[in-house]
């Protein structure tokens, strides 16, 4: 398993909100929620659609090509036409850092 690594600063990123960010040339979504910050891999498990693109509603993430949607939580898949997760990473804050550590 990786490290942790910077991503972005606390209060970059509105609540709710999500942004774009890359870990290891991986790109990750980074979402803010009721005060806290999920990562998930920013890639549809349907097509690869690009999730932090899509239409975010509470703890849930819309996919912006035929709108599967998926739990931001733990990257589980909601509703098809996905049935797989995507792959959902550790968040954690240090001082003004949000960090993410990639899931293996
Ligand atoms: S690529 Fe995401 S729903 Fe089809």
């Amino acid at each position: 398993m990786s490290d942790f690594q910077a991503v972005a600063k606390v209060g970059e990123i509105p609540d709710p909100g999500k942004q774009v960010v890359e870990v290891d040339d991986r790109v990750i979504a980074l979402f803010h929620v009721g005060g806290k910050y999920y990562a998930l891999d920013d890639v549809c498990t349907h097509d690869g659609g690009p999730l932090a693109e899509g239409q975010l509603d509470g703890y849930q993430i819309a996919c912006p090509r035929h709108g599967a949607r998926f739990d931001i939580r733990d990257g589980r898949a909601l509703t098809l036409p996905a049935t797989r997760g995507t792959a959902a990473h550790e968040v954690r804050i240090s001082g003004d850092d949000i960090l993410v550590r990639l899931a293996d």
